[in-house]
């Protein structure tokens, strides 16, 4: 089991293989956390030492490491919990009242000195995966309601200062930028404030001290919420640091009524001291084990086209069979038309809210391309966007109190669209009809689900004046309600999260999204950087990379077709070219590409990722290991052919072992694992944008002794 407690009861340790997280219990002082890192055996060596507060200004409770801390009494602290009672009183006063440990899960009950408000703090610990679930619960047990402006999911506290934090940074097209800075006195905050995660930053943190890419301690956690969030993260004055993950408590508050009880977003953490690379497999590892949809959990990702960029929203009949020949023709299995193919979608204008086909594009409706899409051995999916109407709509000119507002203002449109109010029943049951109708009727084996634009002018007015603000949590719960009621309703459906690219990519909507389309940006160079922090916590299987047209529609670069497949095999491989204009040996390629990449995806997608440093500039490499199987992807994006070497360091290798390394399938080579791995190979790349894909694997009998040369 992954919970010791010390026969006293005053120390816990949440265990996995190779790490503890110990807490200490004190009637006096409540719950506060006394270790994190590598595993302790000894509990007994722990001491609660007393503590004083250092000044009249900086009191004890705010010096106490607390693991779930209410606002209170002399606390200058973030809390983690907030509440006003309904008498006016603004101050929580929380004490241990229970603590009950089952299996691996430690369950501490929390109750206020004066009001019946109880707080449940439930931990579950992930052995062998090293990682801890936590999330809380708020029960009202008064006779009246309670307001809770405040409710963090996590807490931690750590002794150090001088953390650094990395995270992503972006915007729209230039998601994922990774970042690492040190954290300075006071605080900081990354947060989503739009009513989805946004494209800013990215809901987890990672922290370390002096880690590298393979090596050094890294604490990391990823909050399992897809509304606005927040994390923030404070070096404080006495040389410690805490981090606090959850909603955000922007323009929020939630009423709980008397007998209520609210449950938080659940946190997921863990520590590694396998630096930066060892967070995002351990991170990987566990939303690919217990947090992606199970119903497709054990499955590969199949090779997809989408007709986006091939014809924005001219989609028609015609133009989407004849893509849809040419994509079976190169290995494509599954079709998917995106936006363009409902009633009256010309442009963004009009049509968002009426889910059924137009007969001028589709004059007898979806089926025959359907058929024709099976017919050729694919699998067919579509684009939808439920959450929006567009003014020029049918649904809009019936129902134009459906969507959030306020009455004193004019809605502000952006994409030329509002959005439908979820707390609305009416509006959950439309939406659940029609999608359900959508999935019915046709044959569709795979949904993309969009949602490109912010939340304004939050007004939820059918709620009570009290509960409005509930709107940024409520939104979102129901988006995943109809979601989770709609894959019950069709089980077999593949799910791909989108909001104008990745601006809904988290550890919530991973568990309802089979896969996510991570930015608009299709240009390949560009995606290198938006694909590898993508997948510093994402999944690389949940991870769809499209080989798209060159030119590159948004940034114009000129990049030749075999980069573009190397970089789309990076994750979920998928093509959104015009199929129809490209030239036959771009064709060719693709189809090769196409082929090789079902015969290397288990391990691209289900393999451990390792980032590949150089030396060099202007070079960036992936490995991605399977059952002592890898593939290495080499990109170079710059310096030309007078700087063409490159050395290559091979990762997680047996050094003991023999491996064949192969290039487009052809073993180049025999070499040791340790030969492989400390001094590595060798690489000529003459031109911007040359790009190659080895394999490696292990030699099977004898041992190998003797070297060929090989020029490669
Ligand atoms: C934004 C998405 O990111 C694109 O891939 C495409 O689906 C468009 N929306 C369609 O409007």
């Amino acid at each position: 089991m992954g919970i010791r407690i010390r026969n006293d009861q005053a120390v816990i340790s949440l265990d996995g293989e190779q790490t503890s997280y110990i807490i200490g219990i004190d009637e006096q002082y409540g719950v506060l956390h006394l270790y994190w890192g590598r595993y302790i055996r000894n509990l007994e060596d722990f001491e609660l030492a007393p503590l004083k507060g250092l000044s009249t200004f900086e009191g004890r409770d705010d010096l106490l490491p607390e693991e779930f801390s209410g606002w209170g009494g002399l606390r200058y602290k973030e809390p983690s919990l907030k509440v006003s009672f309904a008498d006016g009183t603004r101050d929580v006063r929380l004490f241990v009242q229970g603590l009950e440990a089952d299996g691996d899960i430690l369950t501490i009950t929390f109750r206020d000195a004066r009001f019946s408000l109880e707080a449940v703090v439930k931990y579950q610990t992930f052995k062998e995966q090293d990682m801890i679930k936590r999330s809380v619960a708020i029960y009202n047990k008064e006779d009246s309601s309670l307001m809770i402006e405040q409710l963090f999911s996590g807490e931690w506290n750590f002794k150090e200062g001088n953390f650094r934090l990395t995270n992503v940074s972006g915007k729209w097209a230039a998601e994922n930028a990774v970042f690492r800075k040190e954290i300075p006195p006071g605080k900081m905050v990354l947060e989503g404030r739009k009513g989805i995660t946004g494209h800013n930053h990215s809901p987890y943190f990672m922290l370390d001290r002096q880690a590298s890419p393979d090596t050094g301690d890294v604490f990391f956690g990823a909050l399992a919420y897809s509304g606005n969030f927040k994390i923030e993260i404070e070096k404080l004055p006495f040389g410690s640091t805490r981090v606090l993950a959850g909603m955000n408590d922007f323009d929020s508050r939630i009423e709980l009524a008397s007998g209520a009880s609210f449950e938080s977003p659940e946190v997921y953490f863990g520590f590694t001291q396998k630096g930066h690379n060892g967070a995002s497999q351990a991170l990987h590892s566990f939303a690919r084990n217990f947090l992606i949809p199970q119903s497709h959990r054990s499955t590969l990702r199949p090779v997809l086209y989408n007709s986006w960029e091939a014809v924005r929203f001219e989609v028609a009949a015609e133009n989407q069979a004849l893509l849809a020949e040419r994509a079976a023709e190169i290995g494509v299995e599954l079709f998917v038309v995106d936006d363009g193919w409902f009633k009256n979608r010309n442009s963004s204008a009009a049509g968002l809210g009426d889910w059924y086909p137009d007969e001028k594009k589709f004059p007898k409706g979806l089926a025959p391309l359907i058929d024709k899409v099976t017919n050729l051995g694919m699998k067919f999916g579509i684009w939808i966007e439920p959450e929006m109407v567009n003014r020029d709509s049918y649904l809009y000119r019936m129902h134009p109190d459906w969507v959030y507002r306020f009455e004193t203002r004019e809605g502000t449109l952006s994409r030329n669209q509002l959005v439908l109010d979820l707390t609305k029943e009416e509006v959950r049951n439309y939406l659940l009809y029609a999608l359900d109708h959508l999935l019915t009727k046709y044959d569709i084996s795979f949904v993309k689900w969009d949602m490109n634009r912010p939340i304004s002018e939050p007004g939820a007015l059918n709620l009570p004046e009290e509960r409005r603000q509930e709107i940024w949590f409520l939104h979102n719960k129901y988006v995943f309600e109809l979601i989770r009621e709609l894959r019950k309703r069709h089980p077999d459906v593949l799910w791909e999260g989108c909001a104008s690219g990745g601006g809904r990519v988290n550890f919530e909507a991973i568990q309802y999204f089979d896969q996510f389309w991570p930015s608009d940006n299709t240009d390949a160079l560009e995606r290198l950087t938006i694909q590898s922090g993508f997948s510093y916590a994402y999944p690389v299987k949940t991870m769809s990379c499209w080989v798209t047209d060159s030119p590159n529609s948004y940034t114009k670069r000129v990049i030749p077709i075999q980069f573009r497949c190397h970089a789309a095999m990076l994750g979920a491989f998928a093509i959104g070219s015009n199929l129809t204009g490209m030239s036959g040996s771009d064709l060719l390629i693709l189809k090769k590409s196409v082929s090789e990449y079902k015969r290397i995806r288990s391990i691209v997608q289900e393999g451990e990722l390792h980032r590949m440093e150089t030396e060099e500039k202007n070079f960036l490499g992936f490995q991605y290991m399977k059952e002592n199987r890898a593939v290495i992807f080499v990109f170079k994006h710059g310096g030309g052919a007078r700087d063409p070497f490159i050395r290559l360091k091979f990762k997680a290798l047996e050094p003991a072992r023999n491996y064949c390394v192969a290039l487009e399938g052809k073993i180049l080579f025999i070499k040791s694992g340790d030969y492989l791995l400390y001094e590595g190979i060798k690489l000529s790349l003459n031109k911007e944008y040359d790009s190659r894909m080895f394999e490696i694997f292990p030699k099977m009998g004898y041992l190998y002794r003797g070297e060929k040369k090989n020029r490669f």
